[in-house]
């Protein structure tokens, strides 16, 4: 089925200008890009965003990072678009990351890992309803 994913570009890849190489890549998976912005995320809403992982060790790192500069959040639609977007990110440790991925091409760490993807069809629509407001989507 068509399904809609939630995707961010990190700092790392907005930071060396990889904003159109990600997306370019995004797209040649099969994924189309119905809603994008680039915003400078707060400390509140990194926070709230990677709330799930506030009792681990890398939270206030990740958190850190994730304000450092600006993110494209984007809301990516495709053929099962949540496994399509996981399968071309690649493994969060670039280090475990395929050939050909987003991962394995541009993440700088674990934590620098240029790209966000939702992990359920559940949490993608958590995640799209955390940054867009329903008419900022278009299909
Ligand atoms: P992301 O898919 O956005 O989900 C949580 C993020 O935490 C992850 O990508 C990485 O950017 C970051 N991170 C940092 N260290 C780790 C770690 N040891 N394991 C998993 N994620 C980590």
């Amino acid at each position: 089925a068509v399904t809609r994913t939630f995707s961010i570009i990190k700092p790392d890849a907005t930071r060396r200008n990889l904003t159109g190489a990600v997306t370019k890549m995004l797209e040649e998976a099969g994924l189309r890009v119905v809603a994008s912005k680039r915003i400078q995320m707060s400390k509140e809403q990194a926070e709230g965003f990677y709330e799930v992982h506030k009792e681990r060790p890398f939270f206030n790192d990740l958190v850190s990072f994730m304000v450092s500069g600006p993110v494209v959040v984007q809301v990516l639609e495709g053929e099962d678009a949540v496994k399509r977007n996981r399968d071309v990110m690649g493994a969060t440790n670039p280090a475990d990351a395929a050939e050909g991925t987003i991962r394995k091409s541009y993440a700088e760490s674990i934590e620098a890992n240029s790209v966000h993807g939702s992990d359920s069809d559940e949490n993608a629509a958590i995640e799209i309803a955390y940054f867009f407001k329903p008419e900022e989507i278009v299909g």
